[in-house]
C-alpha cells in the first residue's frame, strides 16, 4: 500500500492507494476510530459498480450504513441536492456522531464533502474516489462545493476528509472518454512540480487501465505537498495548480454543460498556457512539445474550433475567481516541472493564445 499522510495539524489524514483496498475499507476506517453510522453517498452510475465491495466490508466489521444515491452528473452539485441529502440523513437519524463517506468522482465528492461540512455543523467523511480527476486531485485538499445559476463552485467551505481510500482498480468500469478526460490533470502535475513524471506517462498504454499506484500516489503527494502550503488558497501557492485552468475555464464555460469534459477543456488551457510560456516566460520548445504529444497521446483535444469565440471566451474568464482585483494570476512554466504564478499576462497575451490555439498542431 502506497501511502501519502496530508499534514495539516489537528486537520492531517492518510491517503492510502493500492489495488483493491476498496474492500478493506471497514478495516481502515476502523484504525481511524470512527465509529459511528455511515452515511454513503454515492451516484447512479458508480452505486452499480462498487457499492457491493464496500458495503460487505462495513458489515464485515459490523459498521452500520444507509445509502444515498444522486443522478449521475454535475447538475447534482447543488443546493438542492444537498439539502435533500441532509433531509434523508436525518430521516436515517443520523446525528453528529455519524459520518459521510462519498463514493463517486469529482462530483459526489464535491457534494458529499460539503453535506459532511453543515450536517450537524460539521461531521467526518471518507473520500472513496473512482475516476482519474478524484483521485489525482479533488479526493484531496479539503475543497467542497456546490453550484450555483452564477457559477461553478461559489459555495462551499473548506471540510478535509478523515481518509482517502484510492484504489485504482475502481477506473476499470470508466467510460473511455471520462478516464482519457483525466489525464489533463496528472499531465498538468507533472508540468508544474514534476519533470520525471512526464517520462513515467509517455510509458502508459491508454488502451489498458493499468496506472500503477505509485503514480498515483506522486500525483497525491504533489497536490498535498501543494495543499499543505496554502490550505485555504490565500498564498498563491495553490493557485499553481491552475495551470491550463484560466483559457480552460473560460472554454468550458462557453460551451453548453455537457459538450466538453473539464480535462478537455484543460487540454486547450495546457496548451494556451505553453505558448505562453514559451513566448514570455523562455519555456523550451522541447519541453513544450513533450507536454503536447502527452495530451495526444490521450487523445485530448488540442486544436479549437472557430465556433467558440475568443469574446466568449473572454467574458467568461473575467468572471473566474483567478482574477484578484482585475489582475490575471497566469501560471507559466520555464522548464517541464517548474511552474510560477505570474501577474504579468494581459487581455492581449490571452487573445493571442486563444488565436493560437486557432492554428492546427
Ligand atoms: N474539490 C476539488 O479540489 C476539485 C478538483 C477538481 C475537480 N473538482 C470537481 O470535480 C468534478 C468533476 O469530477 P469527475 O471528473 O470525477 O466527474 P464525475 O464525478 O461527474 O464523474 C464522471 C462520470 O463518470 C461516472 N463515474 C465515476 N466513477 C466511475 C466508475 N468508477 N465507473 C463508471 N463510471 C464512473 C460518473 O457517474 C460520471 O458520469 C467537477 O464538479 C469539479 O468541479 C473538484
Ligand atoms: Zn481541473
Amino acid at each position: 500500500v502506497q501511502t501519502v499522510h496530508v499534514n495539516l495539524k489537528d486537520r492531517s489524514y492518510d491517503v492510502f492507494v493500492a489495488k483493491g483496498l476498496i474492500s478493506q475499507t471497514g478495516e481502515l476506517i476502523k484504525s481511524i476510530h470512527l465509529n459511528g453510522k455511515v452515511a454513503i453517498i454515492s451516484d447512479s452510475n458508480v452505486v452499480a459498480h462498487h457499492s457491493i465491495s464496500l458495503i460487505q466490508s462495513l458489515e464485515k466489521v459490523g459498521i452500520p450504513y444507509s445509502i444515498h444515491v444522486v443522478t449521475a452528473g454535475e447538475a447534482s452539485k447543488s443546493l438542492v441536492i444537498a439539502d435533500q441529502l441532509c433531509s434523508e440523513l436525518a430521516a436515517e437519524n443520523h446525528d453528529r456522531s455519524s459520518f459521510i463517506i462519498a463514493l463517486g468522482g469529482g462530483v459526489v465528492g464535491d457534494l458529499a464533502g460539503f453535506v459532511a461540512s453543515i450536517f450537524y455543523r460539521g461531521i467526518p467523511f471518507v473520500q472513496i474516489p473512482t475516476t482519474i480527476v478524484s483521485l489525482v486531485d479533488s479526493s484531496v485538499g479539503g475543497k467542497t462545493s456546490v453550484n450555483i445559476a452564477e457559477g461553478k463552485n461559489l459555495v462551499g467551505a473548506f471540510h478535509q476528509p478523515k481518509i482517502v481510500i484510492a484504489d485504482p482498480e475502481m477506473l476499470k468500469s470508466l467510460k473511455d472518454r471520462e478516464y482519457f478526460a483525466g489525464f489533463a490533470e496528472v499531465i498538468k502535475h507533472a508540468a508544474i512540480r514534476d519533470p520525471k513524471m512526464l517520462n513515467d506517462i509517455a510509458k502508459l498504454d491508454p488502451q489498458t487501465r493499468i496506472v500503477p499506484s505509485e503514480l498515483i500516489a506522486r500525483n497525491i503527494a504533489i497536490k498535498a505537498r501543494i495543499v499543505e502550503e496554502d490550505e485555504h488558497e490565500t498564498l498563491g501557492v495553490r493557485a499553481l495548480l491552475n495551470f491550463g485552468h484560466t483559457i480552460g475555464h473560460g472554454i468550458e464555460a462557453s460551451l453548453p454543460y455537457g459538450e466538453i469534459l473539464h480535462g478537455e477543456a484543460i487540454s486547450f488551457g495546457i496548451r494556451a498556457a505553453l505558448f505562453l510560456s514559451e513566448k514570455y516566460f523562455s519555456l523550451p520548445q522541447s519541453d513544450s512539445d513533450k507536454i503536447i504529444n502527452l495530451l495526444r497521446k490521450f487523445n485530448l483535444p488540442l486544436q479549437l474550433s472557430p465556433s467558440i469565440k475568443k469574446e466568449m471566451i473572454l467574458e467568461k474568464l473575467s468572471r473566474d475567481k483567478k482574477f484578484s482585483s482585475g489582475q490575471i494570476r497566469f501560471v507559466l512554466i520555464n522548464k517541464a516541472g517548474s511552474g510560477h504564478v505570474s501577474s504579468s499576462i494581459t487581455q492581449e497575451n490571452l487573445i493571442q493564445a486563444i488565436e493560437h490555439l486557432r492554428t492546427p498542431i
